[in-house]
């Protein structure tokens, strides 16, 4: 098949786009506002940007407290959403008042980052320390708007669990991410493999 993504006449039941752009790491954005209500969220569209610095994004359908909070605060984490958080990555997930605390909402432990003024998840075995940088709105080539708005952070520290790290390696299979595919499905990183790039021997 081949369909007109502009008018997006795919014939489909659902939208396949999100289905094809897969698997997408999930960033779990932990944040605070200014009056100190801790948050907590998953964002699939999420990804790393830059290497040097390292530079990351999410972007957010809508003025979410997360974005909102990003932006009073200027700080942000990013937890990692391994496998055995999964049912606790979903439950944060929920559409709820500002003033609700999704750690306590997800039965997670919230502790302090160590760089930024934010909380992170103490269960996560990886947690970026970012500082905001920029926020980006999109619009098409014809000039309508999206209702996306994108976040962009500098991290400035990360943790990681020093049991996922073996001869001076991360070990992404103790690590076992999870990421996000179409419809409700997920997949969780259990097999690598490995390629040498032509000229790097
Ligand atoms: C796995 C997963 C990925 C998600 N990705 C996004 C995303 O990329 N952008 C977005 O706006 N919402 C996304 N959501 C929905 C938000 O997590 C949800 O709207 C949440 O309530 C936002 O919380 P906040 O208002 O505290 O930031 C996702 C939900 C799940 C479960």
């Amino acid at each position: 098949m081949f369909y007109n993504s502009q008018s997006n006449d795919h014939g489909l039941p659902h939208d396949p786009f999100k289905t094809l752009v897969a698997p997408r790491p999930i960033g779990w954005i932990s944040s605070k506002s200014k009056e100190g209500a801790s948050n907590l969220a998953p964002y699939s569209f999420f990804n790393a940007v830059s290497a040097q610095p390292n530079l990351l994004m999410f972007s957010s359908q809508g003025r979410k407290d997360s974005l909102l909070n990003i932006e009073e605060t200027g700080v942000f984490a990013c937890n990692l959403a391994s496998y055995d958080l999964r049912n606790a990555m979903n439950a944060s997930a929920a559409m709820v008042e500002r003033d609700v605390n999704e750690f306590t909402l997800a039965g997670l432990t919230e502790k302090p980052c160590q760089l930024i003024d934010a909380p992170c998840v103490a269960e996560s075995p990886v947690v970026m320390e970012c500082r905001f940088l920029d926020v980006i709105k999109f619009s098409s080539y014809e000039g309508i708007s999206s209702d996306y708005e994108m976040v962009l952070g500098e991290v400035l520290g990360i943790y990681i669990d020093d049991d996922v790290i073996e001869n001076g390696l991360v070990d992404i299979t103790k690590l076992r991410p999870i990421a996000r595919l179409g419809y409700k499905d997920y997949s969780v990183v259990d097999e690598v493999f490995s390629l040498v790039r032509p000229g790097d021997g």
